[in-house]
């Protein structure tokens, strides 16, 4: 069964009558495969599952697509309930705020929650604000569900560690599951924002992956060959629809990885304004 919930006050009425724990999948909705996968996972560990569909605008800069993001609650809806029929018995919880003011209520609309560190690097860095967006929902999405367990792509990399620092920081008793990025039979990531893609933009997105990958075989997870895969970087990136690419340690993001067991490999390709994210990570001997 899916139920729908609209408002805040719904929200808090409905949960506050359960006892049963629950797993929560946060989206801005326009979903496709990668999300499915996230709801799919909650729905084997629970019987109970809440999934949020906020197009949060707090994190969206003044330049970016707040308004033209694609919102798609029916199909949405249409989704989760087509993907139940697999899970007979078991519940999603739709929230699905009608407005913005029902998440950021009057008495903490100033609230801004900031994860040090890992908000201003990298994707940070060029997107100001964005992380500090993000956690601010996502917190204030925990705090309103009170889920006993959250599921987050890896495909937003920078995202997964800026909530799972935030949990470990204000030791919320929140379980967290990076999930594995799902693709296109082409390797292209699932994004709500492929659709934006010109037919010759898709094509040469496959670089993107490509990119990575072609890192990652150079890397071949030997401490050794880290100065060679830099150079292989420092050599890709002289295609400037590059945002960045970089290799940095998979925990901290710090670029020092004489300490590291595990690396990762972040890259951002713009291909017009479509920005396109991916990462792979890997151990290191
Ligand atoms: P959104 O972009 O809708 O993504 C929701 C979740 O789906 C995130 O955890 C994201 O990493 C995951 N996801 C997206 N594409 C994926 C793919 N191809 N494979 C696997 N997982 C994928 O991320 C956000 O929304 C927002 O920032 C949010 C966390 C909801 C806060 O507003």
């Amino acid at each position: 069964m899916v139920k729908l919930i609209t408002s805040t006050q719904e929200l808090l009425k409905t949960r506050s009558a359960e006892t049963e724990v629950i797993g929560f999948v946060p989206t801005m909705g326009n979903l496709h495969a990668g999300h499915i996968s996230l709801l799919e996972a909650a729905l084997k560990d629970f019987d109970h599952v809440y999934f949020s569909i906020f197009v949060n605008p707090t994190q969206f800069g003044p330049n970016e697509d707040f308004n033209q993001y694609p919102r798609t609650l029916e199909k949405d809806l249409k989704l989760i309930e087509d993907l139940l029929i697999n899970y007979p018995g078991k519940e999603v919880v739709v929230y699905s705020p009608k407005h913005p003011q029902e998440v950021y209520t009057d008495d903490i609309k100033n609230r801004v929650i900031s994860v040090k560190g890992l908000k201003d690097i990298i994707e940070g860095a060029i997107r100001p604000g964005h992380f500090d967006g993000v956690a601010t929902v996502v917190f204030r999405l925990f705090e309103l569900v009170k889920p006993y367990k959250t599921y987050f792509g890896l495909k937003d990399y920078q995202q997964f560690l800026v909530i799972k620092r935030m949990i470990q920081d204000l030791n919320l008793p929140i379980m967290i599951q990076g999930m594995p990025i799902i693709r296109e039979p082409t390797g292209l990531a699932l994004s709500s924002r492929n659709q934006y893609l010109s037919p010759q933009q898709k094509e040469k997105s496959l670089l993107l992956n490509y990119g990575l990958k072609q890192i990652e075989d150079t890397l071949a997870g030997d401490k050794l060959n880290i100065p060679v895969a830099r150079e292989l970087i420092t050599k890709l990136k002289n295609d400037c629809n590059w945002n960045y690419l970089e290799l940095r340690d998979a925990d901290t993001l710090d670029e020092d990885l004489s300490s590291s067991s595990k690396v990762t490999i972040l890259g951002v390709y713009q291909l017009g304004t479509t920005r396109l994210l991916d990462n792979r990570q890997m151990e290191l001997k």
